[in-house]
């Protein structure tokens, strides 16, 4: 059996069309003629039901996470959309809206062996630790962000959140998991504040470990999509906070595509009818299936074509 591709959509704030993105990837890899499941968990706020028109689900991730049901597979529903599936979020909020570290490692291995082609994990706000395992699972790793400085500061939050998380895991020794542990804390007494800093840091400890940090480096490569812009000139967030995480983090973040805000989206969540089956010649549909389409081909945007 092969493993599906795992996407996940975070990015650190509420509100700012994780789900939205969610569905409608779902939707478009689905009339591809693939086989999709969409897991929603956004554990203490799960709404992607909502979004792609499937009422109260009656088996959810509760179910699984309980263990009424032993294989993730079968906390799964059909929605309107052929080849797509839905693992809704958390009916039950309170026994998983903070699992146990046990509950969490079984759904993590339960996802990868999932029958699909593709399985889409849509995150809760945020950068808990059990938010940054799920991010961290996938790619790619979206984030989306709205042109306002909230979103913005906690996109910048998660993402150093998620490479800290990522590079402590894989850490060779534990002098460096101790070491990353405390640049957590923008106080700690190494005067590191950055992720670049940490880099620096690690690259000049005595052990060799150039390796180790191009290899962290390289493998870490968030994609950015910019939902809700009012005008071309927010275009050039993205570039910035490509350029920025490049320069201040060490980070590779790709600006993948950007999408309008528009008066169809809310109508279609309103209406509980997604844009890529009831919207299908609006120009937002086109721009998600331009997001798509740049995840699936490892492609980013270039800014002399958009600009
Ligand atoms: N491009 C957009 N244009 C207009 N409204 C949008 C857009 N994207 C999202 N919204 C609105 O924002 C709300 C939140 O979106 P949602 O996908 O639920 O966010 P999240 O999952 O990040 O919390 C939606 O109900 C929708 O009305
Ligand atoms: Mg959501």
């Amino acid at each position: 059996m092969t493993r599906p591709k795992i996407w996940a959509i975070g990015g650190g704030k509420g509100g700012v069309g994780k789900s939205l993105l969610t569905g409608n990837l779902g939707i478009n890899l689905s009339q591809a003629g693939k086989k999709v499941i969409l897991i929603d968990g956004d554990l203490g706020g799960a709404n992607l039901h909502t979004c792609l028109g499937v009422a109260n689900p009656d088996v959810s991730l509760s179910d699984f996470m309980t263990r009424q049901v032993e294989h993730l597979s079968e906390a799964a529903v059909e929605t309107p959309v052929p080849n797509l599936k839905l693992i809704s979020g958390a009916q039950d909020i309170l026994s998983i809206a903070n699992p146990k570290h046990a509950q969490k490692m079984r759904f993590l291995r339960a996802v990868q062996t999932l029958e699909a082609d593709y399985v889409l994990l849509d995150l809760g706000a945020g950068s808990n630790f059990n938010t940054l395992d799920f991010f961290l699972l996938a790619k790619p790793q979206v984030i989306v962000v709205i042109p306002e400085p909230t979103s913005i500061e906690n996109a910048y939050r998660f993402i150093k959140s998620a490479f800290y998380r990522r590079i402590r895991h894989a850490s060779p020794t534990s002098q460096i998991r101790d070491l990353i542990n405390e640049t957590m804390d923008k106080n700690n007494r190494y005067g590191i504040r950055t992720p670049h800093e940490l880099l620096t840091h690690l690259r000049n400890m005595e052990e060799d470990l150039d390796a180790f940090v191009d290899q962290q480096v390289n493998a870490f490569r968030p994609k950015l999509v910019l939902n809700q812009i009012r005008s071309r000139s927010d275009i050039r967030i993205g570039f910035a906070m490509e350029n920025a995480c490049a320069k201040y983090f060490g980070i590779h973040l790709d600006f993948v595509g950007y999408v309008d805000y528009s008066d169809i989206v809310w109508q279609s969540v309103v209406q509980r009818q997604p844009l890529l089956i009831h919207h299908t010649h609006s120009p937002i549909t086109q721009k998600i299936k331009n997001v798509c389409e740049n995840l699936l081909k490892n492609r980013k945007l270039e800014p002399q074509k958009v600009m």
